[in-house]
């Protein structure tokens, strides 16, 4: 049998549609713009400052003058979204972590200095106590040692609250406390904020990928784990109630975190809801990859396009994402 020699009867081929990149790209069915990607950003105080996050190679910490200078260069890049996180001087940390809602310390200021630069793009303030308190927890810890839901709600609600002054565009509570998202929004509108948005990471789970992100903002865990607020890896049901619930309290935009491990998550949620979902490529789901890459095992770039289309191609509208300077070129 010679090459080029006919011998299926084959009326359906598909590789009709894959012959050359004009009809491979009229028939994709996934588009990744860089609309859809939001750059989660780590502010530190002090001046022109970069400190570089060791299991986050090409991620730095960075002060907010040089902060600003980044978020115009994404803007230039068409990325208009970014999630600020504050690592603030462990002088600050406290047991009940009240730095958290001083509109005078680093994250009130970051997002004041960032609003005023460059108004046009969308901030998305953080929620939770974890940067704040010297034991690591999201929450206010009771004598027993477990984290107290209704009084941590009470330091949220103040946290939100301070960041829309600031000029947030999205309150982003990450803690999983029950009933924060119906308090806060009570609380916003009561002041006059009814037009700032809640984006609830609504599906998080207590996931081992998060180290990073930890070293990241100097947090450690001084006893036990995040397993009793963030969700079980095992459970879809309870991921689709927790969004039900956010929705129903107001939440804008609901979250499934991680994402690439969670895909069915994102699946599942998508058909529940008409809300639109984000999904949080985190860090140590961006660490893996840089690992493989530093060490020539695979292309870091090709990796992170692949896994966002992915995420995309699941049903998420948005990403949060260390990656975008990898795949901007792809887009
Ligand atoms: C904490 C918070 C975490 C992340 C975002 N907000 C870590 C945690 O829950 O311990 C993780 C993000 C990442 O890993 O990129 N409120």
């Amino acid at each position: 049998m010679t090459l080029d020699q006919k011998t299926l009867n084959l009326p359906i081929r598909l590789r009709r549609n894959r012959r050359s990149p004009a009809i491979r790209n009229m028939i994709c069915e996934t588009h990744l713009t860089p609309h859809d990607l939001v750059a989660p950003l780590f502010v530190i105080d002090g001046e022109k400052t970069k400190v570089p996050i060791l299991s986050m190679p090409g991620v730095e910490r960075l002060s907010i003058d040089l902060l600003i200078k980044e978020v115009k260069e994404l803007s230039k890049m068409g990325v208009q979204s970014i999630a600020l996180f504050p690592v603030i001087d462990p002088s600050l940390k406290t047991v009940d972590g009240k730095e958290a809602w001083n509109i005078d310390g680093l994250m009130g200021r970051a997002i004041r200095e960032i609003k005023f630069a460059v108004p046009e793009i969308c901030i998305i303030a953080d929620v939770a106590l974890d940067p704040f308190t010297t034991h690591g927890h999201d929450g206010l810890v009771n004598e027993k040692g477990e984290i107290a839901n209704d009084e941590t709600v009470e330091c949220l609600i103040q946290m939100a609250l301070m960041q829309a002054r600031a000029g947030a565009d999205f309150v982003a509570p990450s803690d999983m406390m029950d009933g924060r998202v119906g308090a806060i929004r009570d609380a916003l509108d009561e002041e006059g904020f009814e037009n700032t948005g809640i984006l609830a990471y609504s599906a998080k789970y207590a996931s081992a990928l998060y180290n990073p992100f930890r070293d990241a903002l100097k947090v450690k865990l001084e006893f036990g784990d995040k397993k009793t607020y963030q969700m079980d890896p095992a459970n879809v049901r309870e991921a689709l109630f927790e969004a039900a619930l956010d929705e129903e309290e107001g939440a804008d935009i609901l979250m499934v975190k991680p994402a690439s491990l969670y895909l069915d998550v994102i699946t599942k949620l998508r058909d529940q809801t008409k809300r639109p979902i984000a999904a949080y490529h985190v860090s140590g789901e961006y660490a893996m990859v840089m690992a493989a890459h530093n060490a020539g095992f695979l292309d870091a770039g090709k990796i992170f396009y692949e896994t966002l289309l992915s995420i995309k191609r699941a049903g998420a509208d948005l990403i949060f994402t260390y990656a975008i300077k990898h795949v901007i070129e792809h887009l």
